[in-house]
């Protein structure tokens, strides 16, 4: 059993959320988290390379503002031995304050003319930081955002340019989530830990080099605290880390619950599982929150945990420091410095440990994003294409075409051969499943069949260039895609037509009621989906695209199908007028849309059982014969 190797977290939330589908969840939250290794870092790290001016301003400013948070604790300590005389002492700022000092115009005498030197360092030292630390964080948080923007970029352009088999493989969801959560996450990544993790570890070093200047011996006391706050970090990562990743697999799948049970609230309402629904999700958010509070445990025990290895440094420091001076080994004034030293070096390593949950999970979505721009483009222009290949007469032609799908093993199209002329109408029909849409798909490309050969116009379609093989070709498929926006940007999909052609396109398909039905004509807001519409003018705005692309080859995968019969005779005619003089293949729900192909191909399981003209199948008295008399039957 797969739960045994689940942790003790996991099996809690397994339990609280009594949610299935979770289990997957977690596995493949596991996987991933285990999968992120330091190439990421150089993927990652590539992607500044177009900002390197910027990157280079922000490494400097950084390593200036370590420097100046070195500086507070130091002039106080360095006032104080100032002004009491406390002798010789010899730091890294000690010349350089000094004469700034001397060189501040202060009108008293004395001590108190010193201290308010030092003083006023002190304000210039912080005023500077923070005008350092203000630019600093603007140009760290832009450079993230231009890597952001950047890899959006990159993820669709690679989106764009994938095969079907890649959509299947990969849900809209997942697809979405990659472009929009994961890239914002890899920026917190950028902002957060990288640049923050970078000036804390320069912060370290650079207090190390003043410490040890300072005096050695209380430096290897403060030293001597790292790895045990090193340790107390690490012990919150192995504690929390179970407890992150289970929140984050939850966390998906209440996303995936949400958007399902939204969608489907029309079938929640019809069917009352209202209760039902409204108790899974109160079951999968006390989920979240038990593992919530798994990771805040362990953050409210070592968080002070923390704090008291830095306090133990910190008595340490006094006491030996103490000695040290009545020895006169060190002046008061850098005990003091130390005494506040130990209690910053802890501030980078906590930061560290409590970006912990933001880097764990920006180094998973990164693996994402990377995931999704690796997977290699199958469907894709070849190198041996000819660039000036187009689609001029528009004769198609299979031969021997075998396919299965990809990561299938089942072949769904078993040798199938035909041949249409310029201006043929080649019809398919068969029963559900039995290939007719993945005939029609290899034409265009959408998959590359495994067998065989197909043909456009006597060349194999893998000689044409991917845009001008598709340029010649409109396939109308069944299911209507409508984009939000206008009934204009619908029909041309964003390319520029004048208005007169695009209404005389839709006038050619029957479609002029869409227009002349709203006062704002073309400009009209089409809802996504088309939820305003019918499916039949859907079904006409469908034809109006591939009519106005004016394509040699038609393919109309079952166009008819969801259409009542009252605005039937109207479709009829515009497909009519649609497949005039074009070469068309037709996959066909209504066998009386076909009685006039000059061939029909009768397929089942991918293979062609029966072929011929109308008259001839009907005189055949098969399959087709046969299919033809149950469908007058139903309609009449
Ligand atoms: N993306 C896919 N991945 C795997 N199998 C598929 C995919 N699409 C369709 N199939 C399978 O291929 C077979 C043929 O499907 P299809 O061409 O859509 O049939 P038809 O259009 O004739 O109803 C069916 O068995 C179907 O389950
Ligand atoms: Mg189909």
């Amino acid at each position: 059993m797969k739960t045994k190797t689940l942790s003790r977290v996991e099996r809690e939330a397994l339990a609280l959320s009594n949610d299935p589908i979770l289990v997957k969840m977690l596995e493949e939250e596991r996987v991933e988290a285990d999968e992120v290794d330091m190439r990421l870092f150089a993927k990652l790290l590539a992607y500044l390379k177009p900002h390197k001016g910027l990157t280079a301003v922000a490494v400097a400013l950084s390593l200036a503002e370590s420097l100046l948070m070195t500086l507070p604790a130091y002039i106080v300590g360095l006032a104080i031995d100032a002004v009491s005389k406390a002798g010789a002492r010899d730091g890294v700022f000690d010349g350089i304050l000094t004469a700034m000092a001397a060189a501040v115009p202060v009108s008293q005498d004395g001590p108190t003319s010193l201290i308010i030197a030092f003083g006023a360092i002190l304000l210039a030292a912080w005023t500077l930081r923070w005008v350092i630390a203000a630019v600093t964080t603007y140009l760290v948080q832009k450079l993230g955002q231009h890597v952001v923007h950047d890899l959006r970029v990159d993820v669709f352009d690679h989106i764009t340019g994938q095969g079907l088999a890649f959509f299947h493989k990969n849900p809209v969801g997942r697809l979405v989530n990659r472009t929009t959560f994961d890239v914002q996450s890899l920026s917190e990544l950028f902002s957060d830990a990288f640049a923050q993790g970078f000036r804390d570890v320069l912060f370290v070093i650079v207090l190390c080099v003043v410490m040890f200047k300072l005096d050695f011996t209380l430096s290897i006391l403060i030293v001597g605290s790292f790895p045990l706050l090193v340790g107390v970090a690490l012990l919150y990562r192995a504690l929390a880390r179970p407890s992150l990743r289970t929140m984050s697999a939850i966390q998906s799948r209440m996303n995936a619950w949400l958007a399902e049970n939204i969608a489907g609230m029309r079938e929640n309402q019809l069917y009352r599982r209202e209760r039902r629904r409204e108790a899974e999700w109160y079951s999968l958010t006390q989920a979240h929150q038990a593992s919530i509070y798994r990771v805040v445990q362990a953050w409210a025990v070592l968080r002070p945990g923390m704090m008291i290895v830095s306090a133990l440094a910190t008595s340490l420091v006094l006491i030996v420091g103490y000695g040290r001076v009545t020895e006169g080994l060190v002046t008061i004034g850098v005990l003091i410095t130390f005494i506040e030293y130990t209690s910053r070096v802890w501030v980078p390593v906590r930061n560290l440990a409590e970006k912990f949950n933001i880097i764990q999970n920006a180094l998973t979505a990164g693996e994402r994003v990377f995931n999704i721009l690796e997977q290699p483009t199958t469907i894709k222009t070849l190198s041996t294409a000819d660039p000036n290949l187009k689609v001029v007469k528009g004769s198609v032609e299979f031969k021997d075409v075998r396919f299965t799908y990809p990561r299938t093993t089942e072949e769904v199209i078993k040798g199938i051969s035909f041949e249409a002329k310029p201006g043929e109408m080649v019809a398919l029909v068969g029963n559900t499943g039995a290939g007719k849409s993945t005939i029609v798909q290899l034409i265009s490309r959408f998959y590359d069949a495994s067998e065989g050969e197909i043909r456009v116009d006597g060349r194999l379609v893998t000689d044409f260039e991917l845009p001008n093989l598709r340029a010649g070709i409109a396939l109308v498929p069944q299911d209507v895609v409508i984009f939000a926006g206008t009934l204009r940007e619908n029909i041309t999909l964003g390319a520029e037509y004048p208005d007169e052609t695009v209404l005389e396109t839709l006038k050619a398909v029957r479609g002029e009621i869409l227009v002349t039905r709203n006062e704002d004509g073309l400009d009209q807001v089409l809802e996504e989906g088309g939820r305003t519409l019918s499916a039949g003018e859907r079904q006409l705005i469908s034809f109006a695209r591939a009519l106005l692309v004016n394509p040699p080859i038609i393919i109309l995968d079952e166009a008819t199908a969801s259409i009542d019969t009252e605005t039937e005779s109207l479709i009829q005619e515009a497909l009519v007028r649609l497949t005039k003089g074009r070469t068309t293949i037709v996959i066909a729900h209504r066998l009386s849309t076909i009685r006039d192909a000059h061939q029909i191909l009768v397929l089942r399981h991918g293979q062609v059982i029966e072929r011929g003209t109308h008259p001839e199948l009907l005189h055949r008295g098969g399959e087709y014969a046969a299919l033809y008399q149950s469908t007058r039957a139903q309609s009449s």
